[in-house]
């Protein structure tokens, strides 16, 4: 019993001290210029706390958030984050016989540095990394405030270095970044510059990199300080839950970078979650063509079109994704999560159920969200007629004739 009286005093003691400390740290970084702390306020003013202050209540959360494409989909660059060998015979593109590019390490920093005839011609720092690896890395060098993609990406499905998608096959290292991009890649980043002035500038100390716990849940300074000086209070305050909005503003969240390429009619950044996205962006309100629609970047737009979607009034993407792991390949999981709404209890199970037998319960989606290539994420490489393409689970849930067929037939060889 003394022990569940003392834990709470002795977690508000724990929680005051670590804050303390924090504000401690603060005040030192303040005094020191270099490493200065910066205090990063959206567009209306409110303040962000960053995902490392979120641990000391929401461990577990955290912990796991940790290992997901979204926490690693933006970083400073570092040794240890590079898919991509820099390796001598490994590290470098060629463009023409006598042009290549070369991923090089110098001191501390990686470089993509431009060769012609062996001549060194450019070179700019790989600052910024984008994208987990699950397909692909490209990188972002910063010139005073500005930022540009370097000529070459690594891409997961042919394993190596290649000119970045959507370049014409010549050495490019002056392609500017725009806040959309890093509006779908980062949390959030300070615009120096005013909206629709070309090339954007950024405060390179003001960026939340990671699709990080604020992206989802809004700027949680506030929210931070309270829970902090009311240990006592259980509910929470100042924080949205998405799990409390309408299932549109649901959606929403989710298809501001899940909704393919949107044109924006208000600055980047703004839209916040709880938002509608038709007051931020111009939708395409024709129906869905599954057809028409890249698999890339737009499963919102391929849901959509799924009778999953039209014929229920539930349907959320967080109904098959729990947003705070890393479940990537865990077949059997999101089968379960169908199995939520299709059974034989409901009525409404596969048809081929008998004929699959068991095994049907692990795997719901290679037949009916089969994987296709990306358009986007794709790459030619040299000497060969058909992109090696990035694989995307199609979300348009549908009956797959072909894939069925090929489905079975593995069924029946591993029997
Ligand atoms: C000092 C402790 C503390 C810190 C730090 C903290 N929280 Fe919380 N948070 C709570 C408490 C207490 C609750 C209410 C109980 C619960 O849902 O776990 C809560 C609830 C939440 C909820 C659910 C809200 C709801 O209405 O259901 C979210 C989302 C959340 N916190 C996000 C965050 C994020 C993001 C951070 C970091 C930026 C953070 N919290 C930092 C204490 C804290
Ligand atoms: C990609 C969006 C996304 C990110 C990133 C994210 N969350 Fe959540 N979070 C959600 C959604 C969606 C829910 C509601 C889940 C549901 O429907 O029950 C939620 C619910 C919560 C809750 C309520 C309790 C619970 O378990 O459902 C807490 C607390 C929370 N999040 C904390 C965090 C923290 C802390 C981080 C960062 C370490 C984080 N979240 C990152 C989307 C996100
Ligand atoms: C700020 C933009 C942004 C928001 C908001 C966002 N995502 Fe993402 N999401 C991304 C990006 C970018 C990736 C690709 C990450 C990578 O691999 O680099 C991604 C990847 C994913 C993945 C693949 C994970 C994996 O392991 O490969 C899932 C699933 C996903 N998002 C679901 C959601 C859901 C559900 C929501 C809404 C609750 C959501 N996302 C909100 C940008 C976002
Ligand atoms: C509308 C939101 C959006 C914009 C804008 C966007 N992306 Fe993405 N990006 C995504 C999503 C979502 C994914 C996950 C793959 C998918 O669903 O197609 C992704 C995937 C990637 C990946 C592969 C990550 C992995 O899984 O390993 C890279 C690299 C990437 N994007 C780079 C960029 C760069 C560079 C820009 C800007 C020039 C950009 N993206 C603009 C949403 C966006
Ligand atoms: C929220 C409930 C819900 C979830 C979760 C769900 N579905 Fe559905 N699904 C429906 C409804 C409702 C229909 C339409 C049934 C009807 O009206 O005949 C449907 C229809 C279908 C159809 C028929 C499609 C067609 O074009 O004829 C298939 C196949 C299907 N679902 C597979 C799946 C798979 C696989 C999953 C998991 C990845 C899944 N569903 C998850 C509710 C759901
Ligand atoms: C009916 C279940 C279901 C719903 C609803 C759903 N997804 Fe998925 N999603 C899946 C499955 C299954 C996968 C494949 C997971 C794997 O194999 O790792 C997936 C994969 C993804 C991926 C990774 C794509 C890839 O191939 O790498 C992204 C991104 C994603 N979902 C985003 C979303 C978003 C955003 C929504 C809401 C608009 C959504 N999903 C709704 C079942 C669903
Ligand atoms: C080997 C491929 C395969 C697998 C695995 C599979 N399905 Fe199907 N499913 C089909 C085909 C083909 C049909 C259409 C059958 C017909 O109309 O005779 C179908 C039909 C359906 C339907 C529509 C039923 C109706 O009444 O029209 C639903 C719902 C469905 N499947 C859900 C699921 C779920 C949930 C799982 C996983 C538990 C699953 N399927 C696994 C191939 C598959």
């Amino acid at each position: 019993m003394m022990f569940t009286v003392r834990l709470p005093y002795k977690k508000a003691i724990l929680i005051l001290s670590s804050i303390i400390l924090s504000i401690l740290l603060f005040v030192t970084c303040m005094n020191d210029k270099k490493t200065a702390e910066v205090v990063i306020r959206n567009q209306e003013g409110e303040q962000f706390a960053g995902s490392a202050t979120c641990v000391q209540c929401h461990k577990d959360i955290t912990s796991k958030h940790l290992q997901t494409a979204h926490y690693l989909t933006s970083r400073k660059t570092a040794a240890e984050y590079f898919k991509g060998s820099f390796e001598s015979g490994k590290n470098s593109v060629p463009y023409t016989t006598d042009q290549r590019v070369a991923m090089e390490k110098r001191d501390a920093d990686f470089y993509q540095v431009e060769y012609v005839h062996g001549e060194e011609i450019t070179g700019r720092r790989m600052d910024i990394i984008i994208g987990s690896g699950a397909m692909g890395q490209s990188f972002l060098s910063w010139k005073n405030n500005q930022l540009s993609q370097l000529p070459v990406t690594w891409f997961a499905a042919a394993k190596q270095w290649s000119n970045s998608p959507g370049y014409p096959n010549t050495v490019i290292f002056n392609r500017p970044i725009t806040s959309r991009c890093l509006e779908c890649h980062t949390s959030y980043a300070t615009v120096l510059s005013t909206p629709g002035a070309e090339p954007e500038k950024f405060d390179r100390h003001q960026i939340i990199y990671g699709v990080d716990c604020e992206k989802c849940h809004g700027p949680a300074a506030k929210h931070v300080a309270f829970q902090a000086e009311n240990p006592s209070v259980t509910t929470a305050k100042h924080i949205i839950n998405p799990a409390r909005l309408s299932r549109q503003q649901n959606l929403d969240l989710c298809a501001s970078c899940h909704g393919g390429r949107l044109e924006k009619t208000r600055p980047s950044f703004a839209f916040e979650p709880g938002d509608h996205l038709a007051d931020f962006f111009k939708l395409d309100t024709a129906a869905p063509d599954p057809q028409k629609i890249d698999v890339h970047g737009n499963q919102y737009g391929l849901l959509r079109a799924s009778k999953c979607f039209k014929n229920s009034q539930t349907l959320t993407c967080n109904i098959c994704h729990n947003s705070h792991e890393n479940e990537r390949g865990k077949t059997a999981i999101f089968s379960q999560r169908c199995m939520s709404c299709h059974s034989p209890a409901h009525n409404n199970f596969c048809k081929m159920a008998t004929k699959i037998g068991p095994s049907i319960n692990t795997n719901c989606i290679d037949c009916h969200m089969p994987v296709k290539p990306s358009r986007a994420i794709a790459v030619y490489l040299p000497g060969q007629n058909f992109p090696a393409a990035a694989l995307i689970r199609s979300h348009f849930i549908s009956i797959y004739p072909e894939e069925t067929t090929r489905v079975t037939e593995f069924i029946q060889r591993t029997k």
